[in-house]
């Protein structure tokens, strides 16, 4: 199954689903899309072999299906089946959404349905929880709110502030979506062989 990663910025979640998807594993990542040039995720891909573009949000701007449309473009000239979002920032529109319904993931640096959208960390340690965390989804036309596959947990400590919060959910992260995706792309492998 050939998987696209889509990014905005350092490329970590990008990093941790490219060196999972070798071996036996039923994925490859066969292409990485940001939309910033400024995110440095891309030469990270580059550096592992993993053809990486941008689609400039800024040079399409208002035109959002215009700008869909390339991703789109992009996406069929590699025979992607199924998107991951990692760190990516940018809301797609509902065309595009419905177009990858049920092969689009996401993951969101908090237990949702807690703090969807930005600033994820603080709200939580503002609100004195006493867990935070990280969510696996699907996509759907509503920000961060589709079908949950799984969610890491930390504990929020009582020094943290929103960085050292960040870090800890951040290693959660490497390791839930990997195993997510590989659960995910196994299921569908399975069902499409029966
Ligand atoms: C990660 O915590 C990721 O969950 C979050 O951006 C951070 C950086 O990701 N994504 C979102 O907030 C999306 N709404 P990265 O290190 O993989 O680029």
């Amino acid at each position: 199954m050939n998987v696209a990663i889509l990014i905005s910025g350092s490329g970590s979640n990008m990093l941790s689903l490219i060196d999972d998807m070798t071996g036996s594993h039923p994925g490859r990542v066969m292409l990485v899309l940001s939309n910033t040039p400024k995110a440095a995720g891309i030469s990270k891909a580059i550096a592992r072999g993993i053809t990486a573009k941008v689609v400039d949000y800024q040079t399409y701007k208002p035109n959002i299906s215009a700008f869909e449309s390339e991703l789109q473009n992009q996406l069929e000239a590699h025979k992607i089946d199924l998107i991951c979002l990692a760190g990516f920032l940018h809301i797609l529109g509902s065309n595009f959404i419905a177009a990858w319904e049920g092969r689009i993931l996401n993951i969101h640096p908090s237990l949702l349905p807690k703090y969807k959208g930005l600033d994820t960390h603080q709200r939580a340690i503002d609100a004195k929880d006493d867990k935070a965390g990280c969510t696996v989804h699907e996509v759907v036309n509503e920000l961060d709110s589709g079908p949950i596959l799984a969610q890491g947990y930390v504990n929020i400590l009582r020094n943290d502030d929103a960085l050292s919060l960040a870090s800890r959910v951040l290693v959660q992260e490497h390791l839930l979506y990997p195993k997510v995706v590989r659960d995910f792309i196994h299921n569908i492998s399975t069902k499409n062989s029966q």
